[in-house]
């Protein structure tokens, strides 16, 4: 059994636990210490039954009927468009439903028109998603792809900004966390930066592993675009945000097309609607959006600043611990880190320490993460990551520590 500790401070969201049905499972025997939240966190009981809800009492579809639960449908999809403006700080007409992040950034990087010589620049820290879809724009259309290195602390080296971007340069686009190391990157700023620079430059902030952790003011930060998953912020899979600023809605041909997206279809031409339904043909995921609204309203109801404080505190004290043990090389390592801590034990392979964890119901991530470059750069084939929660514990981490060490003996 694990053991609840009151004296820390950030245990104090241990009464939440009995929110999550999931982490009185058992695995192998043992207590389920999930620490795998930047893959995908669990879900509260108030999202497992909001889709259970939808079915029962609101299913239909929206946007296309007269009939009554047509119409309360609609009501419910768009009072989640409203809750997401509120959540971001932002407006309803400037939030564009998804099936997630990498989604959202295909998206805009198929519905912007290139031309050669363009220059799309992103950072060394980027996961896969925010990498492929712009290999496959400069494959396509010769545009040129520029990486904004990492330094010796792993961070984007900021200062190149005004070396390595031009008047050609179309894109900046960049991770606010790093779903790797867990560091959060200066958004504000770099966005402001990067404009001061080329007022024309679009920027696509990466949102993905931010979003569960901090309180998001898009108004304050001022991207072009936004991105997120809602399966990792405690909402259900398949669903995400693509923001859109307002004024940098007309930059965007959008690339999929279908009903729900037109105000007159004629054999000689479309007039598309304004705003986020141009961007989403066909029937929406539904009670997704329903679902979503809840996993919210549950967030704010809690605080996000709040939820910054515990997270941070869990991966400062995670840090801390991990530091004190000669046998394992940390690459998380800063004040700027929340939420994720990457090591591995000198000498053996994440894989190995993975599989010996969860025979103790320790779930971490192990390999490269979507962050093969960033691999590249270390010169490692991949790491062992523990990523924290809302429902964490410091008696979580403590346990953590002990069986780390346990399987750090039995490997050497
Ligand atoms: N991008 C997710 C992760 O970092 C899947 O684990």
């Amino acid at each position: 059994m694990l053991k609840t500790d009151y004296m820390h401070s950030a245990d104090l969201f241990i009464p939440l636990r009995a929110d999550f049905p999931i982490l009185s499972n058992k695995i192998i025997h043992h207590d389920l210490v999930y620490f795998d939240n930047a893959a995908t966190t669990h879900k509260p009981k108030c999202v497992i039954d909001a889709i259970q809800e939808y079915y029962t009492k609101h299913n239909s579809n929206v946007h296309r009927g007269v009939h009554t639960l047509s119409a309360n449908a609609t009501v419910l999809h768009e009072n989640s468009r409203q809750a997401f403006a509120r959540f971001l700080n932002t407006h309803s007409d400037e939030i564009i439903f998804t099936s997630g992040t990498t989604h959202g950034i295909n998206l805009v990087a198929r519905s912007l028109g290139w031309k050669k010589g363009d220059e799309i620049i992103l950072t060394e820290q980027e996961h896969h998603s925010n990498i492929l879809p712009w290999q496959k724009i400069r494959d396509e259309f010769g545009v040129n792809l520029k990486i904004l290195p990492l330094n010796e602390n792993l961070r984007p080296q900021w200062e190149l900004l005004p070396e390595i971007i031009t008047e050609n340069t179309r894109l900046f686009t960049f991770v606010h966390t790093s779903n790797t190391l867990g560091n959060i990157n200066p958004a504000k700023e770099i966005i402001r930066k990067v404009r001061s620079l080329n007022p024309h430059i679009l920027v696509l902030l990466d949102g993905a592993q931010s979003v569960p952790h901090f309180k998001i003011d898009l108004n304050d930060i001022e991207p072009d675009f936004f991105v997120f998953s809602m399966h990792k912020a405690y909402g259900p899979t398949g669903f995400g945000v693509l923001y859109i600023q307002k004024k940098s809605q007309s930059e965007l041909n959008a690339v999929f097309t279908g009903g729900g997206t037109i105000k007159e279809v004629t054999w000689e031409k479309t007039e598309y609607e304004n705003g986020p339904l141009y961007f989403e043909p066909g029937t929406p995921h539904m009670e997704g959006a329903f679902a979503s609204m809840k996993a919210l309203e549950y967030l704010e109801n809690i605080g996000m600043n709040r939820i910054f404080e515990h997270d941070k505190r869990l991966t400062s004290y995670a840090i801390e611990k991990i530091k004190e043990m000669e046998e394992v090389e940390l690459y998380s390592e800063g004040e700027d880190i929340c939420g994720a801590v990457s090591f591995n034990v000198k000498g053996q392979h994440p894989y190995d320490v993975g599989v010996l964890l969860n025979n103790y119901g320790i779930a971490v991530r192990t390999g490269h993460h979507c962050t093969q470059p960033l691999m590249k750069k270390l010169g490692i084939p991949g790491t062992v990551r523990a990523s924290f929660a809302l429902y964490n514990t410091i008696s979580e981490i403590d346990y953590f520590i002990d069986k780390l060490k346990k399987c750090i003996r039995m490997l050497n």
